[in-house]
């Protein structure tokens, strides 16, 4: 064994503990992430005008557009609204003569602000960090009423995107919004804007007619990208994100169908190349490789089956947990049979009506549509019918531990398929 010997030897530099990172993978990881906004954007030219003409009316002293842009993920919405918008703002800062009071945009994420109060909190703290606001227990009007008070304190008007709207439970929002104005609850020549981005085309079939009519949306659809426009997009980040020689043109390729065949998804894209990168990095390669893409495929499919699985509603989950602890139970596998009579003991802990047996059977055709489950052909026997079912992930663990990432399923966590005879 190597006896430090004196303070000689004692390592102190950063090069000496980390490494000299001019060897090392990346160059600027932030790049790479989701919310960075590149300097310039691929093959949305047309979009960003689109999206400027919904806020041109502001230079003439009128009030901009509510926008609703539709397109399936990974199709560039949220970057291309945040870089109009960091347009929109520098034009305004440039030419003050357009208006006289000053815009805000804020930008609100809905899944994770899904309810309305959350998203009116959001946006008042973000525009008053000393508003004195609870974060819950007051009704929507107060906060919208502390809104339009934030509105008319600060003298400014609002442009407020709603991104993955389709998550957010209720509208009314949109209501009080548009009506702001007219309702004189902000002061005169002042707007409340509102532009919505959602992955769902029906969304806009799905709002209230009412509000519909009053919002008077435009609508923006972005369609999914090519792989042409896909290999541009990763090649432009790559510079920024990479030091030279780390990535070949094949390995871009590879990143790229992939995310092609991926209706288009840009994001599916960033995702390979992120965790590509991570593989090679954590593993002291110089070089990310086309194998490293493969790999990182693999383990974001596996997460994909993870987020499909949580975002079940909650009888699905737990038909899902009693084929998690059965296959803990028994390595051998488990059956249709042995599952619905599990969940019903599930539903018991929980202190729930189950659903009926034959419901539960159709769920087993969800979970093979989506790949969380392999399931074997019928069989006949005492009893009635079953038919053999697998898990189809990696880490039943990982599983397991997702779904007990809930307020109610939580309390499964000690119950197990061994203590009951009957299973
Ligand atoms: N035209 C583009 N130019 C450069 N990067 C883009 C472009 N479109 C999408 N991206 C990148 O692809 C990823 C996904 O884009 P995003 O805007 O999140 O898609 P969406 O909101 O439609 O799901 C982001 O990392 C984004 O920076
Ligand atoms: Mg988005």
């Amino acid at each position: 064994m190597e006896e430090e010997t004196g303070s000689d030897d004692a390592i102190t530099t950063h090069e000496q503990i980390f490494g000299d990172s001019s060897t090392t993978i990346f160059k600027d990881p932030g790049v790479l992430s989701p919310d960075y906004i590149p300097p310039q954007l691929i093959g949305r030219n047309d979009k960003i005008i689109e999206l400027g003409k919904l806020l041109k009316p502001i230079e003439f002293q009128l009030i901009p557009n509510n926008g609703l842009v539709f397109g399936k993920t990974g199709s560039g919405k949220s970057v291309t609204i945040k870089f109009v918008m960091i347009k929109f703002m520098e034009r305004l800062a440039d030419r003050p003569e357009f208006i006289d009071h000053k815009v805000c945009w804020i930008y609100v994420q809905c899944k994770k602000r899904s309810t309305q109060t959350a998203v009116l909190y959001e946006i008042i703290t973000q525009l008053d960090s000393f508003s004195k606001i609870p974060k819950r227990g007051i009704s929507l009007d107060a906060y919208y009423e502390e809104l339009c008070r934030v509105i008319t304190d600060k003298n400014i008007s609002l442009i407020v995107i709603l991104d993955e709207i389709d998550q957010l439970k209720g509208d009314d929002i949109l209501y009080l919004f548009v009506r702001s104005a007219e309702m004189q609850e902000i002061p005169q020549n002042h707007f409340i804007c509102t532009i919505g981005i959602s992955n769902d085309g029906d969304f806009g079939t799905k709002l209230d007619p009412r509000i519909l009519s009053s919002m008077d949306f435009q609508e923006v659809i972005f369609h999914p990208y090519k792989f042409n426009q896909i290999m541009s997009i990763l090649k432009h980040r790559v510079k920024l994100a990479f030091n030279e020689g780390v990535i070949s043109e094949e390995t871009i390729i590879k990143c790229a169908k992939d995310a092609a065949q991926e209706h288009g998804d840009a994001r599916r894209a960033f995702s390979l190349l992120r965790s590509a990168a991570t593989l090679a990095s954590i593993r002291g390669e110089p070089k990310i490789t086309v194998e490293y893409v493969i790999e990182a495929g693999k383990l974001l499919d596996q997460e994909r089956l993870i987020r499909i699985a949580i975002g079940y509603p909650i009888h699905e989950r737990i038909v899902l947990l009693s084929i998690v602890k059965l296959t803990k139970n028994n390595n051998k596998g488990t059956d249709s049979q042995k599952i619905t009579s599990f969940y019903n003991t599930l539903c018991k802990e929980l202190g729930r009506d189950p659903l009926h047996r034959t419901t539960i059977a159709s769920k087993f055709g969800e979970f093979k549509m989506t790949g969380l489950i392999t399931s074997a052909e019928m069989k006949k026997g005492r009893g009635g019918g079953w038919r053999d079912i697998k898990l189809n992930v990696n880490s039943i663990h990982n599983l397991e531990e997702a779904l007990y990432d809930d307020d109610e399923l939580k309390y499964l966590i000690d119950v197990n398929p061994s203590f009951f005879r009957n299973i």
